[in-house]
């Protein structure tokens, strides 16, 4: 809160009156130190760039106060001074307004703006197709009264035809200006309509101060707005951090004149006579840029300082405002496009600590399920324990629940106001909730980790991400077959997977052959398919998601390529940091994961990228002379049968026409010669990861090898 706001003392009348000093010079004085006053409030709270300090302002405040307090009579009703609430009102009084203040429509999509849109033009035809835009503000709809310039009068909307006079908690408010600024002329009636609200910094601060002081906590902004500019209490007004943005008027009487036909033009001339504006307003020049508007606000819509619901579109020639004039309950030259709510309260029934397939414990509020903007939720993250502990998240409260666009909901905090008076802080766990081993903290990181290879829980996350659709993308397996077998202890890798028989899956209740059955095909299926890309993204090395997992089967040739590389070549590449390249190479340092890839081998992954022969389905042997020397660790018979299923030709000497000399051990002057004609001599390991992008036999010879 600005220190202006403190300006609560009251001064005695001074011993100048009673010498009886010119009753005119004061007026004059008075006068000058208002309209400084005024300035000076404007220049601090409207524009947010101060010339004076607080204590030169609240100098020229006792003074003008000093000389009101001296002459009663000359008290003017927007005066400055009249922004504290030293008064206590017995009611509220209500007034008919002068003109109805409607409410809006509300439409939710693009389809619903169109047709909007159309009625518009249908019944306005060939009125050029302007459209003011700008948020939609969620706060206290207010109207206030000017007359030749001062501030007179204050309603809330209330029915919209009568409204309850506020206008001493009005006056407290530092962004409406008791004066109009400028030197005028202004309008004999002016009736401004906006918003009063409060931005979503300074009701956080107003939260911690109440909790400080042990009053009430509010929901929301709206609320607290709303119920500050409802206080018989004039003081509790002043004391709530309220703004007004002005965004439409009621009668106004213009003198000389109306300024324009633009809707737009009459909200800039309200700004120069002082009132603040919806932030981030646009004139819009079709429906298509309106659209435009609305997706770009709703994007934008958390970074606003304000809470906003939605966006308001009105047509901005005021002629054609007049000439479609009102349904009965709302205009038709205006919408209000809602963003669906974001946010919902319901209860946090427990926190749940859950175990990600590389250890870490990450805190998961298990929620009442509620509707969030268009989905429930009945889960959301607590991010870890020290976000916790900031927001004082504790199990049974009941909280807020935010949905930001398409990412994981978040517990925003508790609503304190509703908090059980027996809630204790929520105390994290040190210890593994899955395999009860001790949990480790490293200094400087905010997660806790359970660091225990064999822990239950990492085993079946790094599984279930394995068949996701981050990693092979195997549908159909169902997330409670998977957890089945990963507990019963059949499944403890990734590549037993691929392992499982039909006798295997038997085992569990309630599979039957047919089930069974399509497992074991899928499992096939996906074996076959496996692209290097997927198996780098299943693989689940840390801080490597689909994207860099892309960029990696890109740079990279096959598996085993990628498994050597340094930390030199790893950061020469695109979007690969410290912290990927250290994580690449600490995976593939571990010898579990090296056993891990070697199984995949063995099961005929392919663990190369595919070539364009590949998409065909043909393997790169397709079509190639071979010939075997020097000793393999399988028949040569069998060798020449595997490459000739393969589609590679046998060849019977060395020539310029052989594409590949497989030379095992001892290879003798087969070798010699493919060296002088620059043959591709090749060991029987590359030959294997040749055939391994053939599936059946390839498989097989790997699990002969
Ligand atoms: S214009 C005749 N502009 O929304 C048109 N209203 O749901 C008058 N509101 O009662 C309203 N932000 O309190 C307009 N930028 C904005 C607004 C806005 C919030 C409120 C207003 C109105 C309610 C209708």
């Amino acid at each position: 809160m600005s220190h202006r706001n403190k300006t609560l003392h009251t001064n005695q009348p001074s011993l100048l009156s009673l010498h009886g000093v010119a009753a005119d010079g004061d007026r004059r004085r008075m006068e000058r130190l208002a309209a400084k006053l005024h300035r000076h409030n404007y220049l601090y709270h409207t524009l947010d760039s101060p010339e004076i300090s607080d204590d030169q302002y609240d100098a020229l405040f006792r003074e003008l106060e000093g000389l009101e307090n001296r002459h009663p009579e000359l008290r003017d009703p927007s005066s400055p001074t009249m922004r504290v609430g030293g008064d206590m009102l017995e009611g509220f009084v209500k007034k008919e307004h002068s003109r109805r203040m409607y409410g809006l429509e509300n439409i939710f999509s693009d389809g619903e703006w169109r047709a909007f849109a159309e009625r518009m033009a249908r019944v306005l035809p060939g009125v050029p197709i302007s459209f003011w835009c700008e948020p939609k503000l969620d706060g206290l709809a207010l109207e206030i009264v000017y007359e030749n310039g001062r501030l007179t009068n204050a309603l809330t909307r209330g029915d919209g035809v009568r409204g309850e006079i506020v206008t001493r908690a009005v006056q407290t408010i530092h962004t409406v200006p008791l004066r109009l600024r400028g030197k005028g002329p202004f309008p004999a009636l002016l009736e401004v309509r906006g918003e009063a609200i409060i931005c979503k910094k300074d009701f956080t601060e107003l939260n911690k101060r109440q909790e400080a002081q042990g009053r009430k906590i509010f929901a929301n902004p709206r609320n607290a707005a709303a119920g500050a500019v409802r206080q018989l209490d004039v003081a509790v007004a002043q004391s709530r951090p309220l703004r007004f943005l002005v965004y439409s008027m009621g009668n106004v009487v213009w003198a000389p004149a109306t300024p324009s036909d633009c809707h737009h033009d009459v909200l800039r001339r309200f700004s120069t006579w002082g009132f603040l504006t919806p932030p981030d307003g646009r004139l819009c020049a079709g429906l298509a840029e309106v659209e435009e508007y609305v997706s770009s606000v709703r994007l934008r819509r958390q970074s606003f300082p304000m809470e906003i619901d939605g966006v308001v579109i009105k047509q901005n020639n005021l002629k054609a405002q007049k000439a479609l004039g009102y349904t009965a309950r709302a205009p038709r030259f205006a919408v209000a496009f809602k963003f669906p709510a974001n946010k919902a309260e319901t209860r946090l029934e427990r926190i749940e600590i859950q175990v990600g397939r590389t250890g870490t414990l990450t805190p998961v509020a298990v929620l009442e399920p509620v509707l969030v903007g268009g989905a429930v939720v009945s889960r959301a993250s607590l991010h870890n324990e020290d976000e916790i502990a900031r927001r004082d998240v504790r199990e049974g409260d009941t909280v807020i629940v935010q949905r930001a666009g398409d990412v994981i909901p978040e517990v925003v905090g508790p609503v304190l106001a509703r908090r059980q008076p027996d809630s204790t802080p929520y105390v994290f766990p040190h210890v593994c909730q899955a395999c009860g081993e001790k949990a480790h903290r490293e200094s400087g990181k905010a997660a806790w980790r359970c660091d225990n290879l064999f822990c239950p829980a990492v085993r079946l996350r790094s599984i279930e991400h394995f068949v996701s659709k981050a990693g092979l993308d195997i549908q159909g397996l169902g997330s409670k077959w998977i957890a089945q077998l990963v507990e019963s202890g059949c499944v403890k890798t990734p590549a037993d997977l691929f392992e499982l028989t039909i006798e295997d899956l038997f085992r569990f209740e309630r599979m039957g052959e047919t089930l069974a059955k399509k497992f074991i095909s899928l499992l096939d299926k996906a074996r076959r398919e496996a692209t290097l890309r997927s198996l780098i993204s299943a693989l689940g090395i840390r801080h490597v998601g689909e994207q860099t997992a892309y960029l990696l089967a890109e740079r990279y040739a096959d598996m085993d390529e990628l498994a050597c590389a340094d930390m030199e070549t790893l950061l020469s590449l695109p979007d690969i940091g410290q912290k990927v390249a250290s994580s690449i190479i600490n995976f593939f340092d571990s010898p579990a994961n090296r056993s891990l890839l070697a199984r995949f081998r063995a099961l005929g992954l392919r663990l190369r990228k595919k070539t364009a022969k590949d998409e065909t389905g043909q393997s790169p042997l397709h079509g190639k002379n071979i010939l075997f020397t020097g000793s393999l660790s399988l028949p040569r018979s069998r060798a020449q049968q595997l490459a000739e299923a393969a589609g590679a030709l046998p060849a019977s000497g060395v020539s310029k026409k052989l594409d590949y000399l497989v030379a095992g051990e001892n290879p003798g002057g087969k070798l010699q010669k493919a060296h002088e004609l620059g043959v591709a001599v090749i060991s029987e390991v590359e030959f294997a990861r040749l055939l391994q992008f053939d599936d059946g036999q390839q498989a097989e010879l790997a699990r002969r090898t």
